[in-house]
This record gives structure tokens, C-alpha cells and sequence, in this order.
């Protein structure tokens, strides 16, 4: 049957299904392909890709062998009611599953975690994702189903991260954002990655090897040790240098830089005054906030006013990176550093 269809890159192909599925945007009753070195999926009506995964058209596809369920919700033989409070989306992390869940249906949160791990393929551990916590910002997680470690590795822009999702922050959801950070480093720049995490911003900028080099800060030691056994396994891992250290501690020592980037989003602006003077004439700063929506038109001259004391700075745009609340979102603050 003729079905609308997303033509993604062979090499990215595993890490695009796995966004696919927990976007609730791929049709899994109907088989996968391969065209002239593409992997052609088929959508599900209505599904919505970002411009940058590849071409969506047309396509003749045949039904999946197997004809399994095309929802986790289908392997849940409860009222309608109840169904409907289910969540169509959830975080595929490596081979961990991480669903969140309205407090009335906690008391059946094990059957969720089952119907997780049967529905996702390759799926080994299915958690509840109670969110994030603390300066380190470690996420709260209950085992639902399956088995096994928190660890893992997890496929983005063509890497493979080691990954702990209890003991360090790191978001799935964020693989277009490292990308396009990656894909502004100039050649010659040298780099802060602030609040690095198990390091994907840092990763994704060395992996293009334009940088001249790149200082990558966590005060978790769990995260950078993380990072560092990343880099052990790629050829460019050296042009990354891991610092276990808080951004106070760095910060008043360390020349600047051509490019700065800092995710501690809950903190947003208040760092992003701590760490301007790190970034050097011609240079710029990316660093992300929380911002209610109606805030966002004038943000610029709000930012440019408080990084005042520490240099004239442009703000070159505040982007949505994705929706956080229904009344805010995480947005990207891009400042420029004039010569
Ligand atoms: C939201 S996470 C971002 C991680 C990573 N950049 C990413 O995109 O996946 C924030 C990180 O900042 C670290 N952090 C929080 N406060 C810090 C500070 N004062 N100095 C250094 N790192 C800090 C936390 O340990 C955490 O790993």
C-alpha cells in the first residue's frame, strides 16, 4: 500500500527509528526498507519530522511479516478510560526505556514498564522517569520491567555515549541541538563545553574536527568519568580534555575562548553572567534557559543589559529548542561577542 514515508541515511538509520518510535511517528505494521542506500519508514498520518532527517514522499510499502501491535497501548487490555490517560511518547536511552506517568495511574505502573519492554525492540529495562534532581541534576528512575544495569550506550549524530541514566544528566532529546551547536564551530576554535554532562555537545563538536580544541567541565565525577571512557574509544577523543570541576572553580582562571556553550537551564542567565568574560572578541556564547513564552520577545535586550558589566554582547537569537511546560520552554540563547 502507498503510505507517506521518511528516506533517512543508512548510517543514521537505527538512531532516527528509535526517535521514530518514541515519537509515536512510525507505522509498525508496515515493513522497512532499504532504497539506493536509504532506509525508507513508513509514517504514521499526521506525523511530523524535523526538515533535517532526511526527505519525506511516497512509497509503496508491504505489511510487516509479524504484524505486532503499532502502540504499546494496544498490549494493555484495560478500560478505554484509563487508556486515555496513557502518555503516547516516551525516552528511548541505548537499550533503556523511561516513561513518565500521571500520579493516577502509578498503582499500575509495573503492567506500563511490561507492555514497554515488549513493545520497543531491543528494549532491556524499562524505567520510571520521576525527573531530574539536584545540582548534578541526576534523574529518579524505579525499574518497571526488564533487567540489568542503568548503564549503557546510546547512539546519537553517529556517536555511541556511555550513558548512566540515574547517576548523570543526559537527555535524548537534545541529539538535533548538539548537532547544530557542533555544526556553527568555526575552524581554529577553541571551545568550553560548561556543564558538559557525559559530554555530547563536546563529543559532536570534536567528532567534526574543526575545533582547535575543547575543555569539557561537570563538577559530576560519574559524568566525566563517563565522558572519558567515550573518548578512550575514538580516534579524536584527545582533542577533548575532561575537567571533574565546578564552573566557579574553572571559570576565574581560563582564557577565553572563540566558543562557549553552557546547558544548566534552571540556572540560565545567572551562569550565563559568570562565564561572558570566558568568551573572547569575535567569539560567542550558546547557553540555555527555561523561559515562559511570553517573555521571550524581549529576552534579548534583557540578556544584553545583565552581560553589560562584562563586555559589549549581542544577543543573535533565542531560540525554542523544545516545548517545556505549557506555559514555558528550554530556548537556546545565542550571544554574539563583536570584535
Ligand atoms: C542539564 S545538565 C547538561 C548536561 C550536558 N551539557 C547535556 O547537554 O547533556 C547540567 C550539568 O551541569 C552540571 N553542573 C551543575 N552545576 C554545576 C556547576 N556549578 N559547575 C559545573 N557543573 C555543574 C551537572 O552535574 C549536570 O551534569
Amino acid at each position: 500500500m502507498k503510505e507517506r514515508a521518511l528516506l533517512v541515511d543508512l548510517r543514521r538509520g537505527e538512531e532516527l527509528r528509535r526517535e521514530l518510535v518514541s515519537r509515536g511517528a512510525l507505522r509498525t505494521d508496515l515493513a522497512i526498507f532499504e532504497e539506493q542506500g536509504r532506509l525508507v519508514f513508513p509514517l504514521r498520518a499526521g506525523a511530523e519530522v524535523p526538515s533535517d532527517w532526511g526527505e519525506v514522499g511516497v512509497r509503496e510499502f508491504d505489511p510487516r511479516e509479524a504484524g505486532g501491535p503499532t502502540d504499546f497501548r494496544q498490549l494493555l487490555d484495560w478500560p478505554e478510560g484509563q487508556k486515555a490517560a496513557l502518555p503516547r511518547s516516551f525516552d528511548i536511552v541505548g537499550d533503556i526505556v523511561l516513561v513518565r506517568l500521571p500520579a493516577e495511574l502509578e498503582a499500575r505502573r509495573f503492567e506500563v514498564g511490561e507492555a514497554l519492554l515488549r513493545f520497543v525492540p531491543g528494549a532491556r529495562l524499562v524505567g520510571l522517569d520521576r525527573g531530574v534532581h539536584g545540582t548534578e541534576r541526576r534523574r529518579s528512575v524505579e525499574r518497571l520491567a526488564g533487567q540489568g544495569p542503568w548503564t549503557t550506550r546510546h547512539r546519537e549524530n553517529q556517536l555511541e555515549l556511555d550513558v548512566d541514566v540515574e547517576q548523570a544528566y543526559f537527555s535524548p532529546r537534545l541529539a538535533r541541538e548538539h548537532a547544530r551547536v557542533a555544526s556553527e564551530v568555526r575552524a581554529g576554535d577553541r571551545v568550553y563545553d560548561l556543564c558538559c554532562g557525559v559530554g555530547p555537545f563536546a563529543l559532536t563538536i570534536a567528532r567534526e574536527q574543526r575545533a582547535a580544541s575543547i575543555v569539557a567541565v561537570d563538577l559530576n565525577p560519574v559524568a566525566v568519568e563517563l565522558l572519558r571512557r567515550t573518548l578512550a574509544r575514538y580516534p579524536f577523543g584527545g582533542r577533548v580534555t575532561p575537567r571533574e570541576q565546578s564552573l566557579e572553580a574553572f571559570a576565574p582562571s581560563a582564557p577565553a575562548v572563540e566558543r562557549v556553550v553552557l546547558n544548566l537551564p534552571r540556572e540560565g542567565i545567572k551562569y550565563a553572567a559568570l562565564v561572558a568574560t570566558l568568551v573572547a572578541p569575535g567569539g560567542r556564547l550558546t547557553y540555555y534557559e527555561i523561559l515562559r513564552r511570553d517573555e521571550r520577545a524581549g529576552r534579548g535586550a534583557v540578556v544584553e543589559r545583565t552581560l553589560a558589566d562584562a563586555g559589549r554582547f549581542v544577543v543573535e537569537e533565542v531560540r525554542v529548542v523544545h516545548p517545556y511546560s505549557p506555559a514555558s520552554d528550554l530556548v537556546a540563547v545565542v550571544v554574539d561577542r563583536p570584535e
